[in-house]
């Protein structure tokens, strides 16, 4: 016998209903951290547009910090808890392998039974998840999904380390997506290049920790110069596929809203996509700092509550990091 399997009832279009953030507590200066590592405010200010970067406190873990966001991203969506039915997390610095922090953040926040999965791909994980959200919603596999990039990179790093941790704040970045009349999310442009995974590094694996204890906590290691060629000159164009692939040019563009990785990395992408003057970049990370994941909704709140963007812009996001990874896509801002 033939049987005829209903699928899923899709939907048109899906947008972005309502974004939340949370910083960590902690203002720290470039003083407070420049001895160990030889520098100064100055450098870290010319090299990386970095004045204070947000850590959290030892009490504070990710999945605090993901509740604060989330909570403050439904209200701004108008949504309460039990209307999520998919929470994503993306992060590289919750501590458990299993249970998902997803399934605990569902819970915490009310929003139990719904799906929840994490996901791990650093600073890209944020615009990930975004297109795993559209996909979901269009596909009409979920309705309402939370989507949170949340890390507290302060546990990874080492005072004395030139290379990264100075960079390094602690935060979450929450936004709700759903059903839309009209498109809101454009196709999601995204990749890997596993062969430079070592740019930027775990120092060693838990298992290496196991079996040799004197070789400490790890923590995170880049190749400064590397990453910075790549993220300057060929991530760029990842972006202007994003752009094409919704049918978009930089003249359409409101808010362009990067990966919050170095001032000059910034700088550098507005130029190569030959955005108009007029277009508002997103630059948290002079007062927040790198925080992976997080550093793209953090951005886009900061716009938007400071009313440098508003509710109907077009914003072109990109994340870009460890993997190597990237994704990029074009959005109205809810
Ligand atoms: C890390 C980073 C800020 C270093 O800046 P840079 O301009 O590339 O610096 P370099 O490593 O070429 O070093 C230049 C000089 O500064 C010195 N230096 C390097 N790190 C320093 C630090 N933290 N403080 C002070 N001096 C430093 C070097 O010793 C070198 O000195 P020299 O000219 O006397 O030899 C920069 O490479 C960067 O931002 N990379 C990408 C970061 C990133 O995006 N990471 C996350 C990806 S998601």
């Amino acid at each position: 016998m033939t049987v005829q399997l209903k699928q899923a009832e899709p939907v048109a279009f899906s947008r972005i209903l309502g974004i939340g953030a949370e910083r960590g507590e902690n203002v720290v200066t470039n003083d407070d951290i420049a001895g160990p590592i030889d520098s100064s405010d100055e450098w870290i200010r010319q090299r990386t547009g970095i004045v204070t970067r947000r850590r959290a406190g030892a009490d504070r873990d990710v999945i605090d910090l993901a509740e604060a966001a989330s909570l403050k991203a439904l209200a701004a969506a108008g949504l309460t808890p039990d209307q999520i039915d998919t929470v994503i997390v993306s992060t590289v610095t919750y501590f458990a392998q299993t249970p998902s922090a997803a399934a605990i953040l569902a819970d915490r926040i009310g929003a139990n039974p719904a799906a929840s999965f994490d996901i791990s791909a650093a600073c890209a994980g944020y615009c990930y998840a975004i297109g795993q959200a559209d996909a979901l919603v269009r596909s009409g596999t979920a309705r309402h999904v939370l989507v949170v990039g949340a890390e507290k990179l302060s546990d990874f790093i080492d005072p004395t380390d030139r290379s990264i941790s100075f960079l390094l704040g602690d935060g979450a970045g929450a936004a709700v997506v759903g059903p839309s009349d009209t498109p809101g999310i454009g196709p999601t442009v995204w990749g890997s290049d596993g062969s430079k995974a070592t740019t930027i590094r775990q120092t060693h694996a838990w298992s290496q920790l196991r079996e040799d204890p004197s070789l400490g906590w790890p923590t995170l290691r880049q190749d400064g110069p590397t990453v910075f060629k790549w993220a300057s000159f060929q991530v760029g164009k990842f972006a202007q596929e994003a752009m094409d692939a919704a049918g978009v040019g930089p003249q359409d563009i409101d808010v362009f809203v990067p990966h919050q990785a170095n001032m000059r990395i910034i700088d550098q992408m507005v130029k190569q996509l030959k955005l108009p003057e007029d277009v508002v970049v997103g630059r948290d990370i002079a007062d927040t700092g790198n925080t992976s994941a997080a550093s793209v909704p953090l951005a886009i709140e900061r716009l938007l509550a400071e009313g440098q963007a508003k509710s109907g812009d077009v914003a072109l996001q990109i994340g870009f990091g460890a993997g190597l990874v990237y994704a990029a896509q074009v959005v109205v801002l809810p």
